[in-house]
């Protein structure tokens, strides 16, 4: 049975889903609504799609990339295809201002600076992981466990008697936010304002332009705006717990000796993380977690097995998050040489638009990819969260968030279904994100 995302009710939809290669354009407004249909095209006619003129610089070209064996590649090799905010950074670098002086033009460049500093180059991007983020958010997650079981709880306590919930605005949206909050220590009653802040950091990825996600200057100069209340907050915090270190995130990036440049970090360095941990911790978990909860309602008999056989848990998530991958796709590698994939002859200096969701749905990589297969093999090589020097720091406490949610939700409801009035609508950009989901249930006797 294949299990493509729902399509929005069809008066509701602003495209047709696509037939040919010809139709196909992932970035235009409402192309989220058919993302999968036009990967199946793009697998059987184009897996190396050219987006002429989209390069980073002028003359050149962005290419799409949907073959799993080419995504896998990339990612793995730093140097043939090296990061595009590299390009930036070596800029800033050339450009001779101090750090300082560069960090007060805006805060996004208060966080790049921190990557100049800190994580130049791959080796230093693993210690930067190693020592810095794996204790809280890597390997180290599980440390939280307790934490984030409250924090579950809390929020079905609200609704469990009711028989129904908007799953995402009472479940999956919160969650990850009281996530973060805890564990950078910050009070939950400034959830609103960390969220609105979330949403200005997040704003080029889900109203940017194209494969690029470019902001207009005005949207860009608001964003500016807002994020400099976060700056601002973060840098108060930071003194906090300066003064009076507390069993957190923030305490600790405030007393650690990073061992690459034997000294502690600074303010700005600190900020750049938060902003990091913010910005990557929130919607990606979200969109997990209530597509996941479609799943349950799509695939006939798996809500069933799970409840018997919790020890399945763990593939159902890998396998949601295949099948549905938040992060649908980025255009974040360039093209350090001329390279040939799949036949296509891409230049040097080509940009890359990494479509880890097509990569998953490879069927040359996964047998029956539109199935989850709770027994499927190697099931977390997927690649939801990117691979190589560069994969997601954060995929520890989000899978840690997972398991949770879904243990605690098997532990304390009978059965799960669609409510009736739902529109299936997705939110623009480069994440795979349905914007409501209602959904009913039975309260565990
Ligand atoms: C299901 C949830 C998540 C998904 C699908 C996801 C996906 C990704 C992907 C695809 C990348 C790009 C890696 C690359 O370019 O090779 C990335 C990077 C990143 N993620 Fe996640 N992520 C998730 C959760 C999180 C969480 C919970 C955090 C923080 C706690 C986080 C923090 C980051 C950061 C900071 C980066 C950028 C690393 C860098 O500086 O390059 N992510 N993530």
């Amino acid at each position: 049975m294949s299990i493509k995302p729902k399509h929005p009710n069809h008066e509701l939809s602003e495209m047709k889903c696509p037939v040919n290669l010809d139709d196909v354009d992932l970035f235009s407004p409402g192309a989220q609504e058919h993302w999968y249909e036009a990967y199946d095209i793009l697998h059987r006619d184009a897996p190396v799609h050219r987006i002429p003129g989209e390069g980073f610089l002028p003359g050149t070209d962005g290419y799409i990339l949907t073959k799993y064996d080419d995504i896998s590649m990339v990612v793995k090799d730093w140097e043939r295809f090296p990061p595009g905010m590299s390009l930036g950074i070596d800029d800033m670098l050339k450009s001779g201002q101090s750090v300082e002086d560069l960090a007060k033009d805006s805060y996004i460049n208060a966080m790049m600076t921190s990557i100049m500093t800190l994580r130049p180059n791959p080796e230093l991007w693993r210690s930067h992981r190693q020592e810095l983020t794996d204790p809280w958010v890597g390997p180290g997650a599980e440390r939280n466990r307790e934490m984030v079981t409250r924090c579950a709880d809390r929020l079905i306590d609200n609704w469990i008697d009711k028989g129904e919930v908007e799953f995402i605005s009472e479940f999956a949206r919160p969650l990850p936010q009281m996530t973060m909050a805890n564990i950078l220590g910050f009070p939950e009653e400034d959830i609103p304002r960390l969220a609105e802040w979330g949403t200005a950091q997040v704003a080029a990825f889900v109203y940017g332009a194209g494969h690029r996600n470019i902001l207009n200057p005005e949207q860009a100069a608001e964003q500016i705006e807002i994020l400099e209340g976060f700056k601002e907050y973060v840098h108060e915090k930071v003194q906090e717990k300066r003064a009076n270190p507390q069993d957190d995130m923030i305490s600790f990036l405030c007393d650690v000796t990073y061992s690459p440049l034997d000294r502690k970090l600074t303010d700005i360095e600190i900020n750049g993380i938060v902003y990091a941990m913010v910005i990557g911790g929130l919607e990606t978990t979200q969109y997990a977690l209530e597509e996941q909860a479609q799943l349950l309602c799509e695939q006939d008999g798996i809500f069933d097995e799970l409840k018997q056989d919790r020890s399945k848990l763990r593939h159902f998530t890998e396998e949601g998050m295949r099948l549905r991958s938040p992060t649908q796709g980025l255009s974040t590698r360039t093209t350090s040489q001329d390279e040939v994939f799949q036949g296509v002859k891409v230049p040097k200096g080509s940009l890359l638009h990494l479509r880890w969701a097509a990569g998953n749905v490879d069927e040359e990589e996964f047998e029956c990819p539109y199935e989850v297969k709770l027994d499927r093999k190697a099931v977390s090589r997927h690649l939801t969260f990117s691979a190589g020097p560069r994969v997601c720091p954060g995929a520890g406490i989000s899978r840690l968030e997972q398991m949770i949610a879904w243990e605690r939700l098997f532990e304390r409801i009978d059965s799960l279904e669609y409510a009736p009035e739902n529109k299936f609508m997705h939110q623009p950009g480069i994440m795979l994100g349905t914007l409501e989901l209602n959904l009913k249930f039975t309260k565990a006797g």
